[in-house]
């Protein structure tokens, strides 16, 4: 693997089995909040789709599926906040009880634009589950309803997170330090 600029051994920051645990227990969250009704998840490509397919296999009840393609701009690790959507939903979310699938917030600038643009289709409720949240980068004030892991202020990839779209691939969620830096 050309590991580019970074660090040659990144470090875990979250085991395999530390993730399957919490994604475990998330479902079980959702299963109960949503008894009786059908959510509508849409999974956040391309970083949510790893998250997105081991938490549905533990939600206990019906799901449907979505996916909305997005991409900031530039590979910096540091979003620059404006962000373009790749590939729309499929299907309408009207009436829809919508939980957005995301793989971190961060500055919660992504989070603030899904929501004005999936608020904009009336779905009947809007909510929001994240693996990771990084609180204290946040810069516009927004917070998921279901967080997996709160981590400190450090670049992270694996488990579908990338740097330069590398990384994705890997099982553990890894620390992604600049060579030199330790
Ligand atoms: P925000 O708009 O600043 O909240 O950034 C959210 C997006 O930035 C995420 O969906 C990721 O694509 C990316 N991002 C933020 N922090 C990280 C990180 O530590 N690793 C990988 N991607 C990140
Ligand atoms: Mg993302």
């Amino acid at each position: 693997m050309d590991h580019g600029s970074v660090d040659q051994a990144p470090e875990i920051l979250l085991s395999r089995f530390d993730i399957e645990q919490r994604v475990g227990g998330l479902a079980a969250e959702i299963t109960r909040d949503y008894h009786g009704r059908t959510p509508h998840l849409v999974g956040i490509l391309k970083g949510a789709w790893v998250f997105m397919a081991d938490l549905i296999r533990h939600i206990d009840i019906d799901v449907t599926v979505d996916f909305l393609g997005i991409t900031s701009y530039g590979s910096s690790p540091h979003s620059s906040g404006e962000v373009k959507i790749t590939k729309d939903l499929d299907s309408s979310i009207e009436g829809r009880e919508v939980l957005i699938v995301e793989d971190i917030l961060d500055t919660g600038r992504t989070l603030k634009f899904l929501e004005e643009v999936l608020s904009v289709h009336q779905p009947r409720s809007l909510r929001v589950v994240t693996l990771l949240d990084k609180r204290s980068r946040r810069i516009v004030p927004v917070q998921a309803d279901y967080v997996g892991f709160e981590i400190a202020d450090v670049f992270v990839v694996g488990y579908g997170l990338d740097f330069d779209q590398k990384y994705r691939q890997l099982p553990d969620v890894h620390v992604l330090r600049p060579v030199g830096s330790r």
